[in-house]
């Protein structure tokens, strides 16, 4: 770039030096932008007339070459310049190549609140299709829930078979933490829907620029209330990153679930073949590599959150150039959520589930050994010793290679005097889970009631 081509170009004798243009560009990734830079101005200009720094005629030029400029990058078109540097410059240098009006476009605004306010812009409407996506792939999870709603599986912690649970309320636990991540993600909405321009480089202007009415043309709710906050905050960025990493985290637990389900070992799904690949040595394997892809990538997610709060964590007030390198994490952070939110919404349409594997694990009357000591407690035992009680019952079971439920009445006796026959009637998955009654439980009447709340308020 010449020295007079440069945008600063005034104080400087020579061009930036071809690496630095290489090493310092944004444009490769930052073009991104563009619609909100575009829209950013045009409120900018239509404020500019409002106070008498453009005249009709020059605004109309300005708004007219900024939307050729924007149809020509729709069409890709547009002749990106590296030596332009960013997104913001690319399109000023280009008006202003057509429309000589577009030299006064920057009066009173500085690259450092334009920048804040197109990436708040971004961050707005990314949030929106994040929120679509996370309610499209509840609604597909409800579904599934719906699709197999008696089935029975055994619930796990530890990774060790504890109790029965519907495979509905395992289903229906993600669609509570994707509920959580959509929350956040409004929550953060609100703390980026502060309008920064104004703010100049750091200490606004001495134009009478009207800030609310720019607020009220990019509709955000409030503006900055502090120049040199407004230019170098960028935590709404991080708790985008930090909502975001923990969608990461469900889909990768979701994923993990999905995985074990699918293996031999469990048995308990098949993912559809449009969504599995095979080996390419093993003939027989169908690898459910979209889980593993998703579980893998929730590691980029969780990267991009620890860049940007490293990023943050040394700089003094106010902008330092090193917050350019805010955007590379944020867009990796924002397409791979949206990606896999997407992809997993689909997949989940397409797995079968097999109930027989399900019942059989489920089956395992060990899994209801904790309902028989609350049928102690029933009898006025102490939980303690209930369940202690029961602890011999199951020492018992496995050192006579007897199912718990099979043993002996006076076996039982001898175990405490409260047990009477009345106490084997427990080993019943479904008395089991017909038995709980609490909000949350995962009874089939109130799984289904969640099933029909969700389905109401998804649809
Ligand atoms: N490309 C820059 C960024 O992304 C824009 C702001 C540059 N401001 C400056 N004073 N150099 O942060």
């Amino acid at each position: 770039m010449s020295k007079q081509e440069a945008l600063w170009g005034g104080r400087f004798s020579t061009g930036a030096a071809e690496r630095l243009q290489s090493y310092g560009q944004s444009v490769s990734y930052d073009w991104r932008l563009y619609k909100y830079d575009i829209r950013g101005s045009i409120a900018h200009a239509t404020m500019l007339k409002e106070i008498g720094i453009l005249q009709t005629d020059e605004l109309n030029q300005i708004v007219t070459g900024l939307k050729e400029i924007e149809t020509l990058i729709d069409k890709g078109e547009f002749q990106w310049r590296q030596d332009r540097e960013d997104v913001h410059m690319n399109i000023e240098a280009a008006l202003t190549e057509k429309y000589p009006a577009g030299a006064k476009l920057h009066t009173g605004r500085s690259r450092n609140d334009q920048v804040a306010t197109d990436v708040r812009l971004w961050i707005k409407d990314q949030i929106q299709t994040n929120q679509k996506a996370i309610r499209a792939l509840q609604l597909s999870l409800v579904k599934w829930g719906e699709r197999d709603k008696t089935v029975v599986i055994p619930g796990f912690t530890h990774l060790q078979r504890a109790q029965p649970v519907l495979l509905a309320h395992h289903l229906l636990a993600y669609v509570e933490m994707l509920e959580r991540d959509h929350e956040r993600l409004a929550d953060c909405f609100k703390r980026a829907d502060v309008l920064p321009l104004g703010s100049g480089a750091i200490a606004g202007s001495t134009l009478p620029l009207k800030r609310e009415l720019v607020s009220q043309l990019l509709g955000f709710s409030k503006v900055s209330q502090n120049s040199m906050d407004a230019i170098s905050d960028r935590d709404f960025v991080i708790e985008y990153a930090a909502a975001a990493a923990l969608v990461a985290v469900h889909l990768s637990r979701l994923s993990e679930d999905l995985i074990l389900w699918s293996s031999a070992e469990f048995g308990f799904i098949r993912i559809g073949d449009a969504y599995t690949t095979g080996s390419s040595l093993m003939p027989q394997k169908k690898n459910p590599d979209i889980a593993e892809l998703a579980r893998g990538k929730s590691g980029r997610v969780i990267g991009n959150l620890m860049s940007l709060l490293t990023l943050l964590k040394g700089l003094p007030m106010t902008y330092n150039r090193d917050l350019q390198e805010d955007k590379e994490r944020l867009f990796d952070t924002a397409d791979t959520i949206q990606a896999s939110l997407e992809i997993f919404a689909e997949m989940l349409g397409d797995i079968a589930v097999n109930s027989n594997s399900c019942r059989k694990a489920a089956s395992d009357p060990l899994l209801l050994a904790t309902d028989l000591a609350d049928w102690l407690v029933k009898q006025g035992l102490p939980f303690r010793k209930a369940h202690h009680a029961v602890g011999e019952a199951v020492a018992l079971a496995e050192k006579t290679g007897t199912p718990i439920d099979q043993l002996s009445i006076a076996d039982l006796k001898k175990i405490s005097s409260v047990f009477t026959e009345d106490a084997l009637s427990v080993f019943s998955i479904e008395k089991g889970l017909n038995a709980r009654l609490m909000t949350g439980s995962p009874n089939p009447k109130l799984v289904e009631a969640q099933l029909s709340r969700w389905l109401s308020s998804l649809t």
